[in-house]
């Protein structure tokens, strides 16, 4: 028997644009979904093909984000590797009451403000969460319990559309390139906040000091088999295989390419306790430090996936995909 369509299992919902986004009222409470085998496993599905999924004005408790963060990881196909559980930000506060795996998301500093730079181009903050790890993020959830009453939206990419936007001829000079991903800048934030940086992060291959890693441009991701751009504005240095010039320059197209096309993102405007569910391996996203000295605060649990891979032969990228099926 076919399973459940999405909407029946999850309550219905709403497609924000038609690249990426979809959001759920307050009548889907992720807490009543945490005991469901079918509703996570769908839930796991749905965010990969989506990127991000809205839930408005939510009950779920940071234990219970813990929680659905590792059974999503376990009922996702196929499931997060052994070894693979929740992250440990390198300057996270590892305070007793909210634990060293979650990250506080606060306007007050800390990783939110770590590498923010007062008067750069907003376009400078679109990231994928922890890319600089070895074993980087496969989900993110973020619960803001603080809101301005104005500012503060975060917005979102599609790295399969971005994919989905380039050239055959470019698509095949990116695939097989590999770019080398450097959050040494939290050490900056460690010294300033008077903090140890974390080892190791919810991986035994994200430990130590030194915080950079190399994976490829163009990534499958492995619930989907889509192909999408994995390099991002706030730590991808260098591409590897070619001249730093040359660098330079295809770092600075994927980028703008990412920050300029607006029909492959979506902005959320958060009302409080609102979550927040993407996939990082085939999304980016920046906060928006317009709200002054307004307090902002969430609480962010971050799982971290598998090493990414390109498989040439195994993966298509989502518009082929859906223009071989009725649409998703
Ligand atoms: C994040 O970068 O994970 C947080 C986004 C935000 O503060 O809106």
């Amino acid at each position: 028997m076919a399973p459940a369509p999405a909407s029946v299992i999850l309550g219905p919902s709403s497609d924000l644009t038609p690249a990426i986004g979809t959001v759920f009222g307050p009548n889907t409470q992720l807490t009543d979904l945490l005991g469901n085998d079918e509703a996570v496993a769908a839930l796991a599905k749905l965010v990969s093909e989506r990127g991000v999924l809205f839930f408005e004005r939510q009950g779920i408790t940071l234990a219970q984000q813990k929680e659905l963060m590792l059974r999503l990881g376990a009922l996702s196909s196929p499931p997060r590797p052994n070894g693979s559980g929740l992250h440990v930000h390198p300057i996270s506060e590892d305070s007793p009451e909210l634990g060293a795996d979650t990250s506080v998301i606060s306007s007050a500093g800390g990783i939110a403000r770590a590498g923010y730079v007062k008067n750069a181009r907003a376009s400078g903050g679109w990231h994928s969460d922890i890319s600089f790890e070895n074993y980087p993020s496969d989900y993110t959830m973020l619960k803001m319990h603080t809101i301005p009453t104005t500012g503060g939206d975060t917005l979102w990419a599609s790295g399969y559309e971005a994919y989905d936007r380039l050239s055959p001829a470019y698509q095949k000079f990116l695939e097989g390139l590999t770019a080398e991903h450097d959050g040494n800048f939290f050490h900056r934030t460690a010294k300033l906040e008077n903090k140890k940086i974390q080892s190791p992060r919810g991986h035994i291959e994200n430990s130590g000091e030194d915080l950079r890693s190399v994976h490829p441009v163009i990534r499958t991701h492995p619930v989907t088999g889509w192909k999408t751009v994995f390099l991002n504005k706030t730590f991808t240095t260098r591409i590897l295989e070619l001249a730093p010039a040359e660098s330079e320059s295809v770092i600075d197209y994927l980028t703008r390419h990412v920050s300029e096309n607006h029909d492959l993102q979506v902005r959320y405007r958060w009302q409080q306790n609102d979550v927040a569910l993407w996939d990082n391996r085939c999304t980016f996203h920046t906060a928006t430090n317009d709200y002054g000295s307004a307090p902002r605060e969430g609480f962010r649990v971050v799982g971290v996936g598998e090493k990414p891979y390109f498989d040439k032969e195994g993966s298509k990228s989502r518009a082929e995909s859906l223009a071989g099926s009725a649409g998703l």
